[in-house]
């Protein structure tokens, strides 16, 4: 069973304050599963976790991660922008985008980020736009089909992130002819894995790769990037991945493959976001309506702008009733009220009895949550709510407002009546 990370006693008191939704972060599970990240990797010295900010863009949350001793990974240049703004160094900072705006790249190199490069083609455009810097690390796709022993996990083939193998050796060489001192090596090829076996899996095949380019090219990479994809147990019926039996497996393929290959010196990274902080966050929402038509609909002040994922991607969140966790099971959908079918946040699904007015909670919504808002009909953006070690409630976003709605728009003056 799934239960909230705060008790119905404790939420009430802070939707008596902050109307809902909004999102609710739990600062003592981030922060308790940011040392175990870094306690299952403390193996390798020089091991950081770059947290994806795209996963959670708030600085109070990126500022606990910080306090961590995590760094950032950013995606474009608002992000980095913030990731300075709350203090990280530039060591902290890695900047892995694609189809990349040249005065992002400007920007990346202005603060000292450590650029991921996509492309091989963005190798020149890096150098005419904004010059190389002294370390650069290039990200890898495969291509064909990544799997687990039978099961397919994703089809890299099909991704438009990253470059083949014949680029990338192509990319070292150019970039050391040019000057370039120091490399990283980055891949990302299954998203929200369910498995101990990802990581390793794809170490054993990043390190393999290490090995060739060291012996084809006299080039020993400074750090290896396993980057994201390690999942959460978004349904109960999932098993929650053991991050010490995954930091012991990629320790196994470090000791055979890098370390008698004279490439023990190597920095592990990674770049999780959802692992880091899916499980840390609620959508908080109250019961509207109720409606009986060909099925029993609920209906949410939450909607898809605040969470799209089911939207978009079918996927399951867990849902509990704080109000009445007791109540008759009910079989029916969850929805908000976007003029969209899919804004639905639960299909068919068992629910104790939800009445007009109780509080909901939906689950592992802490990582592309809130950061996959939108605004379709005029709905607008959450509040975001940090749950204090302390066990009270900070605000650490407002809820967007109609004047904030109006804010760009010219043409017309809405302060007149
Ligand atoms: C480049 C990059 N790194 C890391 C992540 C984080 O992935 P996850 O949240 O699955 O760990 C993403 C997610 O989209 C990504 O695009």
């Amino acid at each position: 069973m799934k239960t909230p990370f705060i008790s119905a006693a404790e939420l009430d008191k802070i939707t008596a304050q902050y109307p809902t939704p909004f999102h609710l972060y739990d600062e003592k599970g981030i922060r308790e599963t940011a040392r175990a990240v870094n306690k299952a990797f403390s193996w390798n010295p020089g091991f950081k976790e770059f947290f994806a900010v795209k996963a959670t863009p708030n600085p109070a949350i990126l500022k606990i991660l910080q306090e961590e001793n995590c760094g950032v990974d950013c995606a474009t240049d608002t992000e980095l922008i913030m990731s300075k703004k709350v203090g990280f160094e530039a060591s902290a900072i890695s900047f892995t985008s694609n189809d990349t705006k040249a005065q992002e790249f400007v920007y990346a190199r202005e603060i000292g980020a450590t650029i991921n490069l996509d492309a091989y083609e963005h190798i020149t455009f890096l150098e005419q736009v904004a010059g190389l810097p002294d370390t650069v690390s290039l990200r890898y796709n495969p291509g064909g089909v990544f799997s687990l022993g039978t099961d397919i996990m994703d089809h890299p083939e099909e991704s438009k992130f990253g470059m083949t193998k014949a680029q990338l050796f192509q990319g070292y060489q150019d970039l050391k002819e040019k000057g370039v001192k120091s490399f990283g090596l980055h891949a990302f090829l299954a998203s929200n894995t369910v498995t101990n076996a990802y990581y390793p899996t794809l170490a054993a095949q990043l390190f393999e790769l290490a090995v060739e380019i060291k012996n084809e090219l006299g080039i020993s990479l400074d750090f290896i990037n396993l980057s994201g994809g390690i999942g959460v147990d978004y349904s109960p019926e999932n098993r929650q991945n053991d991050i010490a039996a995954i930091g012991q497996g990629v320790h196994e393929q470090f000791d055979a493959i890098l370390v008698p290959n004279g490439l023990g010196h190597i920095n592990i990274y990674t770049e999780l976001g959802r692992y880091m902080l899916a499980s840390h966050g609620h959508l908080v929402t109250k019961v509207l309506h109720l409606k009986d038509t060909y099925r029993h609909y609920v209906g949410v002040d939450a909607s898809a702008v605040n969470l799209l994922r089911p939207a978009m991607y079918d996927a399951y969140h867990h849902i509990s009733n704080v109000s009445n966790p007791d109540g008759e099971i009910q079989v029916v959908d969850v929805v908000g009220s976007l003029c969209e079918n899919n804004d639905k946040f639960a299909k068919n699904r068992e629910l104790p009895e939800a009445r007009v007015g109780d509080t909901l909670v939906i689950h592992d919504t802490g990582a592309h949550g809130f950061s996959m808002g939108y605004q379709y009909n005029g709905r607008l953006r959450s509040a975001e709510i940090l749950y204090q070690e302390d066990g009270s409630a900070r605000l650490i976003r407002r809820a967007e407002t109609v004047e904030d709605y109006f804010a760009t728009l010219y043409g017309f003056d809405f302060d007149k009546d």
